[in-house]
């Protein structure tokens, strides 16, 4: 446990920080969601073998389509789509289907892929590691376009646009995935304890 001033420290350079928001779709037998993510990251140095890197919830439903098609959508959005990207952050696809009013393009692997946003991308899944609060999926891009010009939108845009009750859900969906992936995350850890050799 951190003392509260090291803890501001770093929750100020923390702060900094300001990550593009992802929406991710999946879609498995018969079903299909989304959610939105940060944990999105490029992985490959080889501009001719691109890899993309995720990090998601085991518990979010669009992690169970993930697990079982092994295939999944990315989407980069247009600063003004904050309506949509909070709707794909609050509340869970196994109780409504996020998708219902999204219009889809075309997909060559049977993925979800939404037409209006900045961008796009076809992934599958070819390597997987299980830490805990966090299934960390690599995957090849199998392809991918722009359809508008632009800069994406970002985690702050996306606080800043939230109103009050939005506010509120994402707090509560934040305090419920904390409190549930807090003890995953320490047995994850304590099996998985490294130190450097002396
Ligand atoms: C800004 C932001 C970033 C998020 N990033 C991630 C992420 O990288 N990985 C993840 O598993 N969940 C992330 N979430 C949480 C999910 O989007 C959220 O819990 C969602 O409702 C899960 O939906 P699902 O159960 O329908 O799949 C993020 C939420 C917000 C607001």
């Amino acid at each position: 446990m951190q003392t509260n001033s090291t803890l501001e420290g770093i929750q100020s350079v923390l702060s900094l920080i300001d990550r593009e928001v992802w929406i991710i779709t999946s879609a498995a037998a018969g079903r299909r969601g989304g959610l939105c993510a940060t944990w999105v990251s490029a992985a490959a140095i080889d501009p001719g073998q691109p890899i993309i890197l995720v990090g998601l919830a085991p518990n979010h439903f669009t992690t169970e389509l993930i697990e079982q098609s092994g295939m999944f959508g990315l989407h980069l959005l247009r600063p003004e789509q904050t309506g949509l990207a909070l709707d794909f952050a609050i509340g869970s696809g196994r109780d409504r289907d996020k998708l219902a009013n999204v219009a889809l393009r075309p997909s060559h692997n049977a993925i979800p892929l939404m037409s209006d946003c900045l961008a796009w991308l076809e992934c599958r899944v070819f390597a997987r590691y299980h830490a805990g609060d966090r299934i960390f999926y690599w995957a090849n891009l199998l392809h991918g376009d722009c359809p508008s010009a632009g800069v994406p939108l970002r985690e702050k845009q996306l606080f800043a646009a939230a109103n009050a009750e939005q506010k509120q859900a994402l707090l509560l969906n934040r305090s419920v995935d904390i409190a549930l992936h807090a003890p995953l995350h320490l047995q994850w850890k304590t099996e998985n304890l490294w130190s450097p050799e002396k």
